[in-house]
């Protein structure tokens, strides 16, 4: 019997790559600099392993009667049609879980990056070359430490988001369609509403999924909510955020500062306004880019993968086998 072909949408780790090969014919797209032709490869593939975030459509499903399974190296998958995947028999997997800790440190590493100015201060000493002495009145920040924290979408990022800032002393709240009572119980954390959350955090974190829901969650109406000194961090979907209205909010003083992990769109336009803003950071998507991490996000991918292509169950499905 012929390999199943699969077609791999951007580089992964070479021994997750290697025991792939050992079962398949791979076509692995070997740049991340331009973007994978998916539909161009798509219609004699069995399986499509995606390492990146450009649509997987119902349009492109029609042309491939083999497609049996995609695989998306990341918790979310919001650019794959999974409704269309699901009518024509598609599995779909996913790799939850093991990349929520490293997520969550991303989320601090830009909350207190934010808080402290630490990018301000690398380009006045290594960038601009400004440290003549020493100056105690520059580049003051917040206290992160017994601050008040909201997290926005308390799933299992969230979670481990609101665990690290206990060990800052801080107040959590929390907004979630669903309460987590057993979570408000094992962390002292609090639900409350949305609005509610904004008024009274200073640091604003957001972790839900994009849906019809949370697109453009956070928008005008919930700048003005926020208090001038807050800092907003986003490290869900670019889409959750409002961009025109976080550029006003941002130079208009309305909110003290931000950092996106994500943009809306991905990569952000080189002339966007939003990239002069001296109170933003922006890191290209780094949330669960360690080492460690990618290698098992890639590993889980696999394995869906091979269950895909043998009818069987996911280990870490969305869309299973339909009979199973
Ligand atoms: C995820 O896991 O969803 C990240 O955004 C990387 O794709």
């Amino acid at each position: 019997m012929a390999a199943p072909k699969i077609f791999i949408t951007r580089p992964i780790p070479e021994t997750v790559l290697i025991q792939i090969q050992a079962e398949c014919d791979v076509d692995m797209w070997h740049t991340s600099a331009i973007l994978p032709p998916i539909a161009e490869k798509i219609p004699p593939l069995d399986g499509l392993m995606t390492y990146g975030h450009e649509p997987v459509t119902a349009e492109m499903f029609d042309t491939s009667p083999n497609l049996k399974v995609v695989s998306v190296v990341g918790v979310g998958y919001d650019h794959v049609d999974e409704d269309a995947a699901r009518e024509r028999g598609i599995t779909l997997g996913h790799t939850p879980g093991v990349l929520s800790d490293t997520t969550a440190d991303m989320t601090w590493a830009l909350l207190l990056a934010a808080a402290r100015n630490v990018v301000p201060a690398y380009n006045h000493v290594q960038v601009e070359k400004q440290w003549h002495y020493y100056d105690p009145n520059i580049l003051w920040g917040y206290d992160v430490h017994h601050s008040t924290i909201g997290i926005v979408g308390m799933g299992r990022i969230g979670y481990a988001v609101a665990k690290r800032a206990l060990a800052f002393d801080m107040k959590v709240l929390y907004y979630k369609r669903n309460r987590r009572q057993d979570w408000e119980e094992e962390l002292g954390i609090e639900y409350t509403d949305l609005d509610h959350l904004l008024k009274v955090s200073d640091f604003v974190t957001l972790h839900v999924p994009l849906t019809e829901e949370t697109t453009h969650m956070i928008g005008k109406v919930e700048f003005e909510l926020m208090k001038p000194t807050a800092i907003l961090v986003n490290i869900a979907r670019g889409p959750v955020v409002d961009h025109g209205a976080l550029y006003d909010a941002l130079r208009d003083g309305q909110i003290a500062g931000a950092a996106l992990d994500v943009t809306e769109p991905e990569p952000i336009n080189t002339d966007h306004p939003l990239l002069d803003l001296n109170n933003l950071i922006i890191a290209p998507h780094l949330g669960s880019a360690t080492i460690q991490t990618r290698m098992k996000m890639a590993t889980m991918a696999m394995e869906n993968l091979f269950a895909g292509l043998k009818d069987e169950r996911l280990p870490y499905g969305v869309v299973q086998p339909p009979e199973l």
